[in-house]
């Protein structure tokens, strides 16, 4: 029989929030930083560890910058696939990578998506997880021009797994009406909209309720990432409940004071009838793994096999996968939710909440 750790980490799951540069895991981006000459200030694991929100994202610029061929592109994004496989079931995976960021590197748009693209292939056949790609704007350290250019870039090299865009960085810094024009331009040419939005790292006057409403009526997004702070604003709350637009949530990407808080938001959400998923967000950054957000999750709030399914099937209804690959998927994650809840031991409500279990 399985134990509930067992079953938590074999639940199917749809990675929807993770970017690719705090995904490097540490003995990586101390390799690549040496092949490529990159200067660290500290080694990998005291990079990881910072005291705010804003040394949280230097630290993730930095890490980018480890990454300077395609064939760097493509170790991170097999690693990171393979992470994601071992440590929590999961079997597609949707990864925010930022262009510009390493743009200091001289690696073109063409060099970045086809290293990750071979990557995403490798454990594919590797591991059997599927994976598509999101373009991605910081937008604390972009222009609204270069969310224009990043659109040239896509229109120029086109590749079927480039599906995307999203916005990340700090909300003050590019609040959503910045990007109207890149947004809806990426509407017009057939991308799925997605953005960073009322994240809890942030106070309210940076982050507020009405970041959501510009984000869909302005932004036309098709989903967004985070979106806690939309608590404060209960009509907020139940246009998202009413439209079920998809939030994917990070369990452990806050601040270490803010996890605690932030797992009562994401509770609040699930019972308001909101429609989310959990993600890792920068997984070797903050030291989590899938299984680990998902079983520390699940423990804190006293969650089940109801929500496991919920939550699991939930992430791929808002996945960007082609209805086809969507239905295949939606039947295979069935069965098996249909056939880990006859194995699981009905006794055992113990978690483990190690990040890596084997
Ligand atoms: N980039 C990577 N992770 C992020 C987060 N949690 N918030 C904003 N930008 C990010
Ligand atoms: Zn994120």
């Amino acid at each position: 029989m399985l134990s509930f750790s067992d079953y938590l980490d074999a639940v199917p799951k749809v990675e929807l929030h993770l970017h690719i540069a705090g995904a490097i895991r540490p003995a990586t981006l101390e390799d690549l930083a040496t092949k490529n000459g990159l200067h660290l200030p500290k080694r990998a694991e005291a990079l990881y560890r910072f005291e705010t929100f804003y040394e949280f994202l230097d630290a993730l610029r930095l890490a980018a910058l480890s990454l300077a061929s395609a064939a760097d592109f493509r170790r991170a994004a097999y690693e990171c696939l393979e992470d994601m496989h071992r440590h929590g079931g999961v079997r597609h995976a949707e990864i925010f990578f930022n262009p510009h960021y390493f743009t200091p590197n001289g690696v073109a748009y063409p060099e970045i998506v086809d290293g990750l693209i071979e990557g995403c292939a490798h454990a594919e056949r590797d591991f059997g997880i599927s994976s598509l790609l999101i373009a991605c704007i910081d937008r604390s350290v972009c222009l609204p021009s270069e969310a224009l250019q990043m659109l040239d870039w896509m229109a120029q090299h086109p590749r079927r797994e480039v599906v995307g865009i999203g916005l990340d960085g700090a909300e003050r810094a590019g609040p959503p009406l910045l990007w109207v024009e890149a947004w809806r331009q990426a509407g017009r040419a057939g991308f799925k909209r997605t953005a960073h939005v009322c994240e809890d790292n942030q106070a309210q006057f940076e982050a507020p309720p009405a970041h959501f409403t510009l984000c869909r009526d302005a932004l036309g997004c098709d989903r967004l990432d985070h979106g806690y702070n939309i608590l404060a604003d209960p009509d907020v709350v139940a246009r998202a409940a009413r439209e079920q637009v998809h939030f994917t949530m990070a369990c452990w990407s806050g601040l270490t004071w803010n996890r605690a808080p932030r797992r009562q938001r994401i509770k609040a959400m699930f019972d308001a009838g909101l429609n989310l998923s959990l993600g890792t967000d920068d997984p070797t950054i903050f030291g989590t793994t899938m299984g680990h957000c998902w079983r520390t999750v699940f423990a804190d709030l006293g969650w089940g096999t109801a929500e496991a399914r919920k939550l699991s099937l939930s992430g791929l209804h808002a996945s960007w996968l082609p209805p086809d690959r969507k239905a295949a998927l939606e039947a295979e994650f069935t069965a098996a939710l249909d056939a880990l809840e006859r194995d699981l031991n009905p006794a055992d409500r113990s978690v483990d909440l190690s990040v890596t279990r084997r």
